[in-house]
């Protein structure tokens, strides 16, 4: 009943508004803004890895067959959603064909850049023996391809990379090389400002204290910090969950924060209730919306479609609930006035100091392999992606069952133009805390002193870390 109501009014909708144009997304002080229209943007989606982020394998990944992209974002709009998160893909392959047909929806991208499989993610007990040449070739060929689509919105460093106590102690400042290196490459080979953040476990020895120490120092430091939440279970309420507090906790964080995963299984089917929270003002300040775990049903249960082997997908009740759950949530979630936080980079504490408890707080960082590849680019290695307008097929082929009915339109309505021009050639040149990973310390430099040395050989000088990041951030807006 509710999805043929969905539908009539997407269809309107869509005849009303076909003019809306792709705008790149970006962050100014703590929240993130439409690049054009300088409206707030909350993230509402959902986790994305058809077969589950585990069996991932060369040669295919969730957004390199148009046939299977129609039949999901043909869903993805019936949900009203406009992210979805990837956690691994094969930069060899072609993306063009669905990240275009996801641009037509108005859907940006979150991306993970590991992959399980060898070389292409740290292994956080020993971080020393994968932190090579060719795992930052790998991390490098994503950003390479996928810097070229206007909806790419922004990179995950890492997911879940500290969980216990070896991690904690051994992984801390190889998860910040990795971002180092990663915004270095985007500054120099990336002609737009694109975030890059982490994944944080739901667990309470990190929630703060790795939050602080990948937000510090002038090098290194995430632009967004992901939370994996699963704290709200069945019928529960803003403060019964916990949710107040954990809003409580980062309520002085300097970057936007949002939840990379959320939706306890506990006693299906799932009411997410939570929603009610998220894109409400007891949370819009600190949090910039979700991205609901996760599309498919897999082993571990947490899906809201079953796709079948012949490659029909069938929606779970927790697809109707959640359908409910947005459609009850506000298009234009309250952005509180004040909402801002114009300190960042902030300063680091002493390694030794209690805010970063249960974690080594490490402000050494290692020395990188990835110099010569951030200098010259990966193109030489994979083709950057661009946006088409010729897409081969806007609705599947596979059978599309919602709420038990077999829909006959799976056409992926276009409500959104986007120009396919490619990205200017260079990098955009701002350093944002990226620098070429000499290994030299990245202790906190006194206020307005020139970093250049700091970061070794950076192509653009430096002047006062806050001066060149409110560059950045202000061009856009
Ligand atoms: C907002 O927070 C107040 C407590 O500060 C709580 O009573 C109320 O239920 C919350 N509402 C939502 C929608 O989270
Ligand atoms: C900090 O990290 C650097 C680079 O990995 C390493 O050389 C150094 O030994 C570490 N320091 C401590 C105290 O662990």
């Amino acid at each position: 009943m509710k999805f043929c109501t969905l539908l009539a009014a997407a269809t309107t909708m869509v005849s009303m508004a076909a003019a809306a144009t792709l705008e790149p997304i970006v962050m100014k002080d703590r929240h993130f803004f439409g690049a054009k229209s300088g409206k707030p943007f909350f993230i509402r989606g959902v986790d994305y890895q058809p077969g589950g982020s585990a069996a991932f394998k060369k040669g295919s990944d969730p957004l390199s067959d148009i046939n299977t992209c129609a039949r999901d974002i043909f869903l993805f709009q019936q949900l009203g959603i406009n992210t979805i998160r990837v956690y691994s893909v094969d930069p060899a392959l072609n993306h063009d064909e669905c990240m275009s047909l996801m641009a037509s929806a108005g859907i940006y991208l979150v991306l993970d850049v590991n992959s399980p499989l060898p070389e292409e993610h740290l292994n956080n007990q020993e971080p020393w023996t994968t932190y090579t040449e060719n795992y930052l070739k790998h991390v490098f060929s994503v950003i390479e391809v996928f810097s070229g689509y206007t909806n790419t919105l922004a990179y995950l460093a890492g997911n879940e990379v500290v969980f216990e106590k070896e991690s904690a102690k051994t992984s801390p400042n190889y998860l910040k090389a990795v971002v180092r290196d990663m915004k270095a490459y985007i500054t120099e080979q990336v002609s737009r400002v694109i975030p890059v953040g982490y994944s944080n476990a739901d667990d309470l020895n990190f929630r703060i204290s790795l939050a602080k120490y990948l937000e510090c120092g002038p090098v290194g430091y995430i632009d967004f910090f992901g939370v994996n939440s699963y704290q709200w279970c069945g019928h529960n309420t803003f403060l019964g969950s916990g949710y107040d507090k954990l809003v409580e906790d980062y309520t002085d964080y300097s970057l936007p924060v949002f939840f990379t995963e959320f939706g306890c299984n506990e006693s299906p089917p799932r009411l997410w209730e939570e929603i009610g929270s998220l894109y409400h003002e007891n949370m819009t300040n600190v949090f910039s919306g979700g991205l609901v775990y996760e599309y498919t049903q897999e082993a571990n249960n947490y899906g809201i479609v079953d796709v079948a082997k012949n490659g029909a997908v069938k929606t779970r009740k927790d697809f109707m609930t959640l359908i409910d759950a947005y459609e009850k949530a506000p298009a234009e979630p309250p952005l509180p006035a004040g909402a801002t936080h114009p300190t960042r980079p902030e300063k680091c504490a002493a390694s030794d100091d209690p805010i970063y408890d249960n974690i080594v707080a490490n402000h050494t960082l290692p020395f990188t392999f990835g110099k010569d590849m951030i200098k010259n680019g990966m193109g030489s290695v994979v083709t950057r992606g661009k946006l088409i307008k010729d897409i081969s097929q806007r609705a599947t082929t596979y059978n599309v069952m919602i709420d038990g009915k077999m829909i006959s339109d799976k056409t992926v309505k276009a409500t959104h133009s986007y120009d396919g021009a490619p990205l200017p050639a260079g990098g955009h040149g701002k350093n944002t805390g990226g620098g070429v990973g000499e290994g030299a310390p990245v202790t906190d430099l006194p206020d307005g002193a020139s970093s250049a040395a700091a970061i070794g050989g950076f192509k653009t000088t430096m002047v006062g870390s806050l001066a060149a990041v409110a560059v950045v951030f202000g061009m856009f807006l």
